[in-house]
């Protein structure tokens, strides 16, 4: 048995930015697909309202975060690195059924595995990009144009809307994968536990790894 210890893991902004960032991407999302039309839940006038707000309070979000990322030097969490990166996949598919040790150790300074650091930069460098401005695209595309010149109005809008659906597809996946792992942490809350209070067990430096579960996508 390793010994562990409580350690301040997650900082105030980090956490006013995941929990803000997770409740504007659901309300974007619900309000997306009901735009989509997937189903009529709030109304197509009321939705597109509130997917414009949550838009404008995702970007100001965003424009903090990617200030608190590089003046606190958070963003080198996010260097990929293919160390242990197939030991950590075949962790997720196998291991984990078998209670096999975590391939990686989570401390302050490397807080992401190797899967977590690619994942989350393909989010930050690739989808959330292609979300804002495909959503930008649409907002000052269209609305100005509106039915005018209907030809390339269609035709522009496509490319943007095939990407920002495709993306919001992306997001939705993530998201399930995301609550998945969150629970296959060292207890099935723990995970949740340090991002709301910042703190988390983790394994004393210096040990061998032989917890299991420790971290979530
Ligand atoms: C800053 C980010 C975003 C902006 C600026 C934005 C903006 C927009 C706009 C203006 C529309 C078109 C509304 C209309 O047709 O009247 C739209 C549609 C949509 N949005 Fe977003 N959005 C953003 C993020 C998201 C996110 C994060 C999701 C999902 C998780 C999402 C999902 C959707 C979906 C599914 C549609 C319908 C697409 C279609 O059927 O063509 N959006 N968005």
């Amino acid at each position: 048995m390793n010994k562990h210890k409580k350690v301040y893991i997650y900082k105030g902004f980090e956490r006013f930015w995941h929990w803000n960032q997770s409740l504007l991407i659901f309300i974007l999302a619900i309000t997306g697909f009901e735009i989509h039309s997937s189903y009529n839940l709030l109304g197509y006038d009321t939705a597109v309202d509130i997917h414009n707000k949550a838009a404008w309070g995702f970007i100001i979000l965003i424009v903090f975060a990617i200030f608190w990322h590089f003046t606190t030097g958070e963003w080198k969490q996010y260097l990929p690195t293919t160390e242990n990166l197939k030991a950590q996949l075949d962790f997720y598919l196998f291991g984990i059924f078998r209670n096999a040790p975590h391939p990686t150790k989570k401390t302050v300074l490397s807080k992401l595995n190797p899967l977590q650091r690619l994942v989350y930069l393909g989010l930050k460098i690739l989808v959330i990009p292609i979300m804002v401005t495909t959503g930008l695209a649409y907002m000052f595309y269209r609305y100005p144009q509106g039915d005018k010149i209907e030809a390339t109005n269609i035709q522009n809008l496509e490319l943007v809307a095939v990407l920002h659906t495709l993306g919001a597809f992306v997001l939705l996946s993530f998201v399930v994968v995301h609550l998945y792992l969150i629970t296959t942490g060292h207890t099935v809350t723990s995970n949740l536990k340090a991002m709301i209070t910042g703190w988390e067990e983790l394994e004393e430096e210096g040990q061998s790894d032989e917890t299991k579960k420790e971290d979530a996508l």
